[in-house]
């Protein structure tokens, strides 16, 4: 398996993306570092600690950056909700591991063989970007980065920028600048993994333990997005984990992107050059077309197999 290690922000879809994980035999997740983003630090912490602990696995949780490095950071509990979790209560986990985010970061990548990590984004990438600015050299201990972030068409939280891309763009700029191969799930790709009524009650006809039960409970608590008329949600996250598990599932090509960290309207626009208009070396595997029944296929039968 890959040792894997996990930044995120839970986050509902952060939740189901975290499970899909530990479900999944392919990657061995030693480390799971928080930000605050969907909800602030205390509650995406704690979320952690609870999806971890449903599991009944011990793996350690590590707090980190409560805003991003430039600017205050803006929550989305409109689809989170205030506790993150769409008002799913789950028991709470075991405590936090001590230290922060960016040092744990460091200290396993430090610890790790050269091009031997897999680097999963889900959130504001905040805490990657501070691991690796502050020893940059620990990129070669990296096999690969896979970010849920961006849009190269328009974005949702403001007309041109995704939440976590949004939420933090100049961290985003650096993990962009690093050089190692670094895939994104942009909201183009989670589009397609789309969640209706249909889909759920589909879903709901497998057993599954506890896990299961509450990603199902995650999945009605959403509310249709206005973006998708309404007609229901994209279950982003999980898209960037199921890329590490079944890459058949994904169309994908090699392109260039750029921050635009600019004060103005284009504030934290993921700038993507699909068709190399600009001739600048490619910085990205650009995940562009997901096979949905496959996908939502995966996600049950992995999640429904664990407690
Ligand atoms: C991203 O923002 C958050 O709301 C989700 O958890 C996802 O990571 C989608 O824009
Ligand atoms: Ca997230």
């Amino acid at each position: 398996p890959r040792t894997t290690l996990i930044d995120c922000d839970p986050g509902t879809d952060d939740a189901i993306a975290l499970w899909l994980a530990l479900a999944s035999p392919e990657l061995d997740v030693r480390l799971v570092t928080v930000a605050g983003g969907n909800v602030g630090l205390a509650a995406t912490t704690a979320n952690a600690r609870a999806i971890i602990g449903l599991t009944g696995r011990a793996i350690p949780v590590v707090a980190g950056a409560e805003r991003s490095l430039m600017a205050p950071f803006r929550s989305e509990t409109a689809v989170h909700g205030e506790d993150g979790l769409g008002g799913v209560r789950l028991p709470e986990g075991p405590p936090l591991s001590p230290g922060i985010a960016a040092d744990a970061i460091r200290g396993l990548l430090r610890a790790a063989p050269a091009a031997s990590v897999t680097v999963i984004g889900l959130g504001p990438v905040t805490n990657l970007a501070l691991a690796f600015a502050t020893e940059p050299a620990l990129v070669d201990r990296v096999a690969e980065v896979v970010l849920m972030s961006g849009a190269w068409s328009e974005g949702n939280i403001t007309p041109a920028a995704e939440f976590n891309a949004w939420n933090d763009p100049e961290a985003l700029a650096i993990l962009l600048g690093l050089g190692c191969r670094l895939t994104m799930a942009t909201l183009d790709l989670t589009a397609q993994a789309f969640v209706t009524p249909a889909v759920v009650a589909a879903l709901a006809a497998r057993p599954g333990g506890a896990c299961w039960q509450a990603t199902l409970a995650i999945l009605r608590a959403l509310p249709p997005s206005r973006r998708m008329g309404f007609r229901g949600f994209p279950l982003h996250d999980p898209c960037a984990v199921a890329w590490l598990l079944a890459p058949g599932l994904f169309g994908a090509r090699d392109a260039q992107a750029e921050m635009d960290c600019s004060p103005g309207p284009g504030r934290g626009r993921t700038v993507i050059d699909r068709w190399q208009r600009l001739g600048r070396p490619p910085n990205l595997n650009l995940l562009e077309t997901l096979d949905a029944p496959g996908f939502f296929d995966l996600l049950a039968a992995r999640i429904a197999g664990l407690p």
